[in-house]
């Protein structure tokens, strides 16, 4: 972030600001020892902290005592070095330093602490197992790097409360310890000693604390509030996570959207290293989203966009293509540009990736010009009239030197397979602008998700989420039909983050808990609370979620949330570095009444 700070007064000078304008004064620094170059003579120490390196120069005529200190320091060692700023000899200055015009020509050091040689090299990027990593992550914190991450969240968050601040929101904490507040995953609970066979379970989200909220009157609510998920872990998935969690009163949809995207612009500009690649965030309908690009979290940092092509091959004398738009179905494709005289072996790779996706096949055409126009190169080809594969063509955008891929099949799978392998085609091809970033808004979700399981309707987003205004005649009739006010804040391929405005009329919720199949008494054993206190006077309000880790991730340029989280769980769930979870021990089941009941241990063979 471009910002001048007064200079913070400190007993010690730090490794990262000394210069040229600071030559013969003397200063005391401290910090670690990163690396110790003995000259058989001289003894250089390149001393490190947070702000940066500072090198150190031990001389053995001017300076015994300290040489000879300076003789058994190792890495990591933490020192107290005190001596005067020096111009480097000419010839040896670093450009690639902030301290590279300098050095400290010392006259004593103390030792603070010493320290066993670690593990791994802290002091340069080496590919070390993640598990070491995390069980020294103090270690792997002190590395640049990391040390960059932890910087850009901490002002990430104050770009947040910054922003927020300035428009009148509030920053109120809610409980850790709660009822289940359900957002599809499973529970992390607490058993409660008080209350024998009784559980508090942590928050998946704050959601409906912060929609009492609004009925307590606090129109313009947030918090960088922890979540917890007992769910599958990823890349973009901690078991504990991060989200900026807001929520408005008297707002519609524009107003959360305008906010957020204000929000975002802002703290993009301030500290994202690439530029946006639109100020004003494109918004796609759901139905769009997954038309054009077969996901809702496209990533918009490049084209490839998919075409229904149903029209153009529904009378085809290639079989799966009329059958499939014949039955129902889709055919639908896009055009690779330039890619049209891709070898064999390529193309075999890409109706394997297309099969992995869960495709039953890919249909691929290169398009060579001819002299009547286009044709077509394809195992297809001779199934294919000119007018097809014009039509095609004119359908994708795709012209001589371009290759075409199809999938036909039910519309949902075909769009899911298809923006699999858009991305995949991406990457393979390096089609990505890694300039940029892409903010994208989807919107107009369904209300509803069909259950195959429980046979039932459910939440697409959460059962509080409202119907559009036009949409709600088919609520009963056709609820496949109805869309919500919901919405999802897209970067560069992630989810970043949900929201909605929400039901705040009693007979809408009814309504949707009907549909769900809820009974009363589920209703008000898990929703009471919250529905009593919407007869109370609740405003209209809406807002939304997004994940600060994501978030994070992305300003800083890295794949893994782990990297931007100070202390992750590793992919198993597990602290490497505390060692949890860890068994119970047998008091504390006694206290909470508790039994085990362990599965069988496992024969390792
Ligand atoms: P939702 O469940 O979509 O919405 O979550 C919002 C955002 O939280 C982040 N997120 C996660 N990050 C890391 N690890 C996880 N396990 C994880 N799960 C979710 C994502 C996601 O987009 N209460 C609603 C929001 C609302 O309606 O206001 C909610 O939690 O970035
Ligand atoms: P087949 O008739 O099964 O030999 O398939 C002929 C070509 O069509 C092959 O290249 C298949 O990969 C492709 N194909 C088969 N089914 C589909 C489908 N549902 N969508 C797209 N291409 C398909």
């Amino acid at each position: 972030m471009q910002e001048v700070k007064p200079r913070v007064q400190r007993s010690y000078t730090t490794c990262g600001e000394l210069n040229a304008g600071n030559i013969g004064e003397t200063i005391t620094l401290k910090g670690w020892v990163n690396r110790r170059r003995d000259h058989g003579g001289l003894i250089f120490l390149d001393l490190r902290d947070r702000y940066g390196i500072t090198q150190v120069v031990v001389n053995p005529e001017n300076a015994p005592d300290a040489h000879a200190v300076a003789e058994d320091v190792r890495g990591e060692f933490v020192l107290a070095v005190t001596g005067e700023v020096g111009r480097r000899p000419e010839g040896t200055e670093n450009p690639n330093m902030a301290t590279g015009e300098i050095e400290v020509v010392t006259s004593s050091i103390k030792v603070l602490n010493a320290s066993k040689t670690p593990p791994f090299y802290v002091n340069q990027e080496s590919d070390v197992d993640e598990s070491l990593r995390l069980t020294y992550r103090y270690l792997d914190l002190r590395q640049p790097r990391m040390q960059r991450n932890l910087r850009i969240r901490h002002q990430a968050i104050r770009v947040i409360r910054d922003y927020l601040d300035a428009r009148d929101f509030m920053e109120i904490e809610t409980p850790i310890m709660v009822k289940s507040t359900p957002e599809g995953a499973r529970d992390y609970v607490v058993p409660s000693r008080l209350y024998p066979g009784e559980v508090y379970a942590l928050p998946q989200s704050p959601q409906q604390l912060k929609q009492l909220l609004m009925v307590s009157g606090v129109d313009r609510y947030y918090q960088i509030a922890r979540c917890f998920r007992d769910e599958d872990l990823r890349a973009d998935r901690q078991p504990e996570f991060t989200q900026l969690d807001l929520e408005m009163s008297f707002v519609d949809q524009d107003d959360v959207l305008d906010l957020t995207e204000g929000l975002y612009v802002e703290m993009f500009k301030a500290l994202a290293s690439k530029p946006l690649k639109d100020d004003v965030f494109p918004r796609l309908s759901y139905h769009e989203a997954m038309l054009k690009y077969g996901s809702d979290k496209p990533d918009l940092r490049f084209g490839l966009e998919i075409q229904d092509v149903g029209d153009i091959v529904k009378d085809s004398e290639f079989g799966v293509f009329s059958n499939t738009v014949s039955s129902g179905g889709v055919v639908r494709g896009f055009a690779v540009p330039g890619k049209g005289d891709i070898p064999r072996s390529q193309v075999d790779a890409l109706t394997e990736a297309s099969q992995r996706f869960g495709a039953k096949g890919l249909v691929w055409i290169g398009l060579e010009s001819g002299d009547a126009g286009l044709t077509a190169r394809s195992p297809i080809a001779k199934f294919l009239s000119d007018e097809e594969v014009q039509g095609l063509a004119d359908a994708t955008g795709a012209t001589a030197g371009d290759l075409m891929l199809f999938v036909a099949d039910k519309e949902k799978s075909t769009a899911e397979v298809l923006g699999r392998l858009r991305n995949h085609v991406a990457q393979e091809y390096d089609l990505i602008d890694e300039n940029v970033h892409a903010f994208c808004w989807i919107v107009d979700f369904p209300l509803f998700e069909w259950d195959e399981d429980e046979q039932r309707w459910d939440a697409m987003h959460h059962p509080f989420t409202s119907p559009l205004d036009e949409d709600v005649e088919y609520l009963d009739s056709e609820p496949e039909r109805v869309r919500a006010k919901a919405y999802d804040i897209v970067l560069d391929g992630f989810e970043l983050g949900s929201g909605s405005i929400r039901i705040h009329d009693r007979s809408i919720q009814n309504r949707m808990f009907g549909l769900f199949g809820y009974t009363d008494e589920q209703v008000s054993e898990r929703f009471g609370h919250l529905l009593r206190a919407f007869e109370y006077g609740a405003p209209p309000h809406g807002g939304i979620a997004p994940g600060i880790d994501r978030t994070v991730m992305l300003l800083a340029g890295e794949h893994n949330i782990r990297e931007v989280i100070a202390f992750p769980k590793n992919q198993s769930g597990q602290d490497l570095l505390m060692g949890a979870p860890s068994p119970f021990d047998e008091t504390q089941l006694q206290e909470l009444h508790l039994q085990l009941d362990l599965p069988p241990e496992e024969d390792d063979e």
